[in-house]
């Protein structure tokens, strides 16, 4: 089922020029208004693949309860950016990194910090939605929390709670014991959002979230991630404009131009669709190129 708000959004999607995505973007909220921490904040990240210099440079903060898009070509490094800040990138043989990355002013990087730990606390969700196919709706939820070994006091709870959240569970409540494999792939994907719900994280990482999924069910995980942006700190890719332009406060364009990645500019989002300081950014948003 359709509701007027979400037919009226799909049109908006189908006919929006690249160069009214400013009316789209919504007004800014002052990041730090809300009581949920500091936030995220990076410092001259650097990334390599054995020689290959990935990514040079990245500094950006991310402000407790707002969403940061992060834009640009394919290869220009976003995924990289974001499995350095919840420490995957370190996993992938010959991968190396430089630079901080502060999560409420504490380096996650620092000697002795419990990797496990920085995982829970920032949690990631992928392109092609991976629940476990043969794990029922209800274990997939609460799966990250036996594999951390947490103990929560009410499972049940907890459960209709983060379905809830990521917008799920009035479709799935009356069959909480079907298998994750048997769900429509936004389904899902809202499944995979719900299961990294359950450890509380305060950053959820989303690398092309909607990508492989059809109109409706990514203006269903749009409204999930507005949603959940008034009680967490989220990132993320996108390779579509009106994406960017509807779900974030803030964007960041990367471009690799023959050597690594870099950041060009960050902006609210209004501001980098209406009136972009680098020629570059105005060439890729109005696509030009990309
Ligand atoms: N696992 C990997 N091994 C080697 N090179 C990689 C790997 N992942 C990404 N790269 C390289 O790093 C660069 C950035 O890639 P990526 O972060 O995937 O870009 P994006 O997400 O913006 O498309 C590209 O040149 C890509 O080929
Ligand atoms: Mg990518």
């Amino acid at each position: 089922m359709t509701t007027a708000h979400e037919s009226e959004t799909v049109k908006m999607q189908t006919t929006v020029k690249p160069n009214s995505l400013a009316d789209v973007a919504q007004a800014m909220r002052a990041p730090g208004t809300r009581a949920i921490g500091t936030g995220l904040e990076t410092r001259g990240i650097h990334a390599w693949f054995g020689k290959h210099h990935a990514l040079s440079n990245i500094s950006l903060d991310f402000a407790a309860g707002t969403v940061t898009a992060l834009i640009g070509p394919s290869g220009c490094g976003k995924s990289t950016f974001i499995r350095t800040i919840n420490r995957m990138h370190e996993f992938i043989p010959g991968a190396a990194m430089a630079g901080e990355v502060l999560l409420d002013g504490k380096d996650v990087y620092a000697p002795g910090t419990d990797v496990t730990k920085i995982r829970l606390q920032i949690g990631m969700v992928f392109q092609k939605p991976n629940p476990f196919p043969s794990m029922t709706i209800g274990e997939n939820v609460l799966s990250g929390l036996k594999l951390a070994q947490l103990k929560v006091e009410n499972k049940d709870e907890l459960m209709q709670e983060c379905l809830e959240r990521a917008g799920l569970w009035s479709e799935v409540k009356d069959r909480l014991g079907a298998h994750g494999g048997s769900l429509s792939g936004g389904q899902q994907q809202r499944l995979c959002i719900a299961r990294a719900l359950a450890v509380q994280p305060q950053v959820l990482l989303m690398d092309e979230p909607c990508s492989a999924l059809d109109p409706g069910s990514t203006l269903r995980i749009e409204d999930t991630i507005r949603h959940l942006s008034e009680t967490m700190t989220i990132i993320i890719v996108t390779h579509n404009m009106q994406q960017a332009a509807r779900v974030s406060d803030y964007t960041a364009f990367f471009l690799s131009e023959g050597g690594p990645g870099q950041m060009i500019e960050v902006a609210p989002t209004s501001d980098i669709f209406s009136r972009p300081q680098d020629e570059r950014t105005e060439n890729y948003v109005t696509g030009r190129f990309g």
